[in-house]
């Protein structure tokens, strides 16, 4: 179950050097963590292993950033996707992470593995933050959530149709 956290507001900074790694299994439950993830986040490796990856959701994060990622996922793909994360004791951090499936030599599928690096702070508060808002702004206004996510899922479609139709070269150009 995911902790109930509040937000501080205090952002917590990844040193540019660091990489922060997790794998997951197939249904997103925690298998490991590295040493910077359990830094950053608070957490004790006790703490996080066998828990769903959810366990560091922030509210600012949209639903269909993640559906879009599961989507990537499910299909065999990689994804790049800017993410907010939510500490144990409420701070927050900012990530670029490359998310892939872990596959065996026959191709079968056993799990995912996160890769994440700091960001540009200017590109976080210029672009990805103005858009995740806008997205959150379009998933509360709904009449339920699943409506949400689906008016997000079409905000999302639109946003990347605008940037010229491919959402890899737009995080890319970033
Ligand atoms: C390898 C991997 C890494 C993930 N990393 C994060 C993460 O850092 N933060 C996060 O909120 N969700 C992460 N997720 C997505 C979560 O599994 C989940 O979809 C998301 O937190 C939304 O959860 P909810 O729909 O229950 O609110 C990751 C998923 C995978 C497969």
């Amino acid at each position: 179950m995911r902790p109930s956290v509040t937000p501080t507001g205090t952002e917590r900074v990844l040193h540019t050097k660091e990489i922060i790694v997790s794998k997951t299994d197939l249904t997103g439950k925690i298998t490991y963590a590295n040493k910077q993830f359990l830094e950053i986040s608070g957490y004790s490796e006790d703490e996080v292993l066998g828990v769903q990856h959810n366990c560091i959701r922030h509210p600012d994060m949209p639903r269909s950033i993640f559906q879009f990622l599961w989507d990537r996922l499910k299909s065999g793909n990689e994804v790049f996707a800017y993410v907010i994360n939510l500490c144990k004791e409420g701070d927050h951090y900012w990530v670029l992470a490359h998310v892939t499936p872990s596959m065996d030599e026959s191709g079968n599928v056993l799990g995912y593995h996160s890769n994440r690096r700091a960001v540009n702070p200017e590109v976080v508060k210029n672009v990805i933050a103005p858009v995740y808002a806008q997205l959150k702004q379009v998933e509360n206004a709904a009449s339920s959530p699943k409506q949400g996510l689906a008016d997000s899922m079409e905000v999302l479609k639109a946003f990347i149709a605008e940037k010229g139709g491919n959402y890899d070269r737009w995080i890319f150009s970033l």
